[in-house]
């Protein structure tokens, strides 16, 4: 386990972590604590995340922030959940944007409330610059719904001539995708222990290193995110083919904290 305020040195270190946070009802709930408790806390594990990510030079964090699917949550949560991504990006705009990080949003954002429909384009528009690192906030997201999306405009752009049938290939679809100017994610983590994508980046993941730990969102810290680094650097990344060179010989098992 990394020891607190260390930020080690990776020779390794993931270009895009995305992130499923989940068990803020539980973290909550095991507290006696409304649910909405659970989700105020989780955002203090977002900041610890962007900070850390930000130290050691990821290129680009995405969190699930907000699903299609979550719309069917009591309206008071769904609610809370909107207040506090306007008070989050109230209070942290500016010391993002002073670390020369992009922030971008993935997702259906203008059917969200009009307050955060302009935080967030206030947000993206102040930052749009920035090149450190992309901060993506997956809001009102869902990957197949992504995936259709991408089907629609690479139609239209075949009915316009700009596209033509026998060009479509894997490399030119993912150009229709919100990732099409970044790499798809090296490291997903989830967190508080379900094993499953629940509709996030699945065209992304396809060669994704997953890391799945018990530990709830707002109990995740950034010894936590090292960890999963570590073992990602030691994970024998193969797409497909054999060992690769760096690794021939080995065989490194991740471990989980
Ligand atoms: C899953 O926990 C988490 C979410 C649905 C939303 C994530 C939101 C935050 C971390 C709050 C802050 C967000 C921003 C953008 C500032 P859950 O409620 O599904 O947990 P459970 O599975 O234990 O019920």
């Amino acid at each position: 386990m990394y020891q607190k305020d260390e930020a080690p040195s990776f020779d390794n270190v993931p270009r895009h972590i995305a992130i499923i946070m989940d068990g803020n009802g539980r973290w909550a709930s095991k507290r006696l604590l409304p649910r909405t408790m659970g989700h105020r806390e989780g955002m203090k594990a977002i900041k610890r995340v962007v900070k850390a990510c930000s130290e050691i030079k990821v290129k680009a964090l995405t969190l699930y922030a907000f699903s299609t699917e979550n719309w069917r949550r009591p309206k008071n949560e769904v609610n809370y959940l909107m207040d506090l991504l306007i008070e989050f990006l109230n209070r942290e705009l500016q010391e993002l944007h002073e670390n020369n990080i992009k922030i971008n949003v993935w997702g259906d954002y203008h059917s969200l409330p009009p307050k955060c429909v302009d935080e967030i384009e206030r947000a993206r528009h102040l930052t749009q610059h920035n090149e450190a690192m992309v901060f993506n906030l997956a809001i009102n997201y869902g990957s197949r719904t992504e995936i259709v999306r991408g089907v629609k405009r690479w139609g239209q752009d075949v009915l316009d001539g700009r596209a033509n049938i026998d060009d479509l290939d894997e490399h030119m679809f993912s150009s229709y995708l919100y990732t099409h100017d970044i790499p798809d994610p090296d490291l997903l983590i989830r967190t508080a222990g379900e094993f499953r994508l629940s509709n996030f980046l699945l065209w992304q993941v396809a060669y994704t290193e997953l890391w799945i730990t018990d530990v709830t969102w707002p109990e995740f810290t950034r010894e936590h995110l090292f960890q999963a680094i570590s073992d990602y650097s030691k994970r024998d990344r193969r797409f497909g083919g054999l060992n690769s060179p760096k690794r021939e010989g080995k065989n490194v098992k991740s471990k989980n904290i």
